[in-house]
């Protein structure tokens, strides 16, 4: 059977990477298949976009160069690591995907949203999430959070503006499709891990019992 694909989303500092290290060790402890990956980056070409990407840079890079960019990571990695775990039958679970272009290039950099849903649907050769998964935070917490004293990475050191038209833009999205999203509230690691479990359980109907679990040497 195809396995499910996951994504996680949100703002800077909303915690969506801590949580999707708990569901993958969650997943390993029940015996199910599962690979971790991340946009930008998960491929060797993605890892090189990541760091054109991120890297703060006086010249400035444009906002088409930008999304080019983000576009052409996802069709590197749906094509040479997403889409064969998925046909092996393995979960698989992404920090990022083509819904944050929508709202960070769409939303916040104010660039056609029809054309970068268009540019998505070309990366992504029309895969879509099975279930993705929106964390949220206080914006000037999160950026805090994510900055970790410094000015932070590229994306970082925009605007609190910026970052307000990203949070908005997430919630539009949510509203849009609320079979495929949902929405979690800021809580404590604990306290959010469990709430992911329940949704995925109910979701795909996977047993948590870790009786199931593979042996471990
Ligand atoms: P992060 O994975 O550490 O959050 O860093 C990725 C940064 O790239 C983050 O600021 C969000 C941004 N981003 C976009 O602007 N568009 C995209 O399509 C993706 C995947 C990420």
């Amino acid at each position: 059977m195809r396995g499910r694909f996951i994504t996680f989303e949100g703002v800077e500092g909303c915690g969506k990477s801590t949580q999707l290290a708990h569901l993958r060790d969650w997943m390993e402890e029940a015996g199910l298949p599962v690979l971790a990956t991340r946009e930008p980056g998960g491929t060797k070409v993605g890892e090189g976009i990541r760091e054109l990407l991120l890297t703060p840079r006086e010249e400035g890079l444009d906002a088409a160069t930008e999304l080019l960019l983000y576009e052409a990571d996802r069709a590197q990695h749906v094509s040479e690591v997403i889409r064969p775990a998925l046909e092996a039958g393995t979960h698989v679970l992404c920090d990022r995907f083509f819904d944050s272009t929508t709202a960070y290039q769409a939303f916040g950099r104010g660039l056609d949203e029809e054309m970068v849903l268009e540019l998505n649907r070309m990366a992504s050769g029309g895969l879509v999430p099975d279930l993705t998964l929106l964390f949220s935070v206080l914006l000037e917490e999160g950026l805090n959070r994510a900055r970790g004293g410094s000015s932070g990475d590229r994306l970082e050191g925009e605007s609190l503006a910026f970052h307000r038209r990203v949070q908005a833009g997430f919630m539009v999205l949510a509203n849009r499709e609320p079979g495929r999203f949902h929405a979690l509230d800021e809580g404590a690691i604990e306290q959010v891990h469990e709430e992911v479990v329940a949704i995925v359980k109910e979701r795909f109907e996977w047993a948590g019992n870790p009786s199931a679990a593979r042996t471990r040497p």
